[in-house]
């Protein structure tokens, strides 16, 4: 298979939402990455579910909505409602991970845990084998157009050998800081799923930015 491309709506130019919606539908994106930060798991608002709701009539590619909140299991299907195909909560969010999980698939959603730079791919060994999605965080949650935390590379690479080892499932997904120079560094270390949001975003031509990340040959060093 080849790899995803997610553009992250939380660089886009929310005057024109819809505008912005139209883009994500022409362009080589696969999924339309959607942030959703609550104040306290991480230092920021950004939005919910009028926003969720707004969009989804409007947009060709599935939702993936990353929740940065705390409690998440209390709006799994408020979120199904609204309209999200994947469903990703943080692991350092959820008291009852393996219950958050099985409940989002039974809601019919596929079910994501994401990691904090800072925590080690151990905090989901047991979850693995039923998870659809791992997202691990290239920069600190909260904020678009921060700097690539190099680091996080090891653990995809670690991830994507008991992943392949054990025949898992999981698409292992990355977000924080991918643009055309770490892109290719996340592919050639494993990762299926690339989440762009400035590059994407901020970029003078957002299509050929889209384009150019899927047209990424990755050199896979972990085969
Ligand atoms: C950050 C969000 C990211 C963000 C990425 O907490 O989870 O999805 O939009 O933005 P860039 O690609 O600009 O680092
Ligand atoms: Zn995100």
């Amino acid at each position: 298979m080849s790899h995803l491309i997610a553009p992250s709506l939380l660089a886009a130019d929310f005057l024109h939402l819809q505008r912005m919606i139209e883009l994500v539908n022409q362009s080589a994106g696969d999924w339309l990455h959607f942030d959703v930060m609550d104040g306290h798991f991480v230092p920021n608002i950004s939005f919910g579910f009028p926003v969720l709701k707004a969009i989804k009539p409007i947009s060709a590619k599935p939702i993936d909505v990353h929740l940065m909140i705390e409690r998440p299991e209390l709006y799994l299907e408020a979120f199904r409602d609204a309209g999200a195909n994947v469903l990703t909560v943080h692991v350092e969010a959820c008291k009852h991970l393996d219950r958050t999980v099985r409940r989002i698939q039974e809601l019919g959603m596929k079910a994501g845990v994401a990691l904090n730079p800072a925590t080690p791919i151990e905090a989901i060994a047991h979850i693995l084998p039923v998870v659809d999605v791992v997202l691990l965080m290239s920069v600190n949650p909260g904020f678009g157009g921060q700097s690539f935390l190099s680091y996080v590379l090891d653990k995809s690479l670690k991830l994507k050998r008991i992943i392949q080892e054990n025949g898992y499932r999981s698409l292992i997904e990355i977000d924080g800081g991918i643009d055309e120079k770490t892109g290719p560094l996340a592919l050639n270390h494993g990762v299926d799923v690339l989440v762009a949001g400035s590059y994407i975003f901020k970029h003078p031509t957002p299509l050929e930015a889209a384009k150019h990340l899927k047209s990424l040959q990755p050199n896979p060093q972990w085969v």
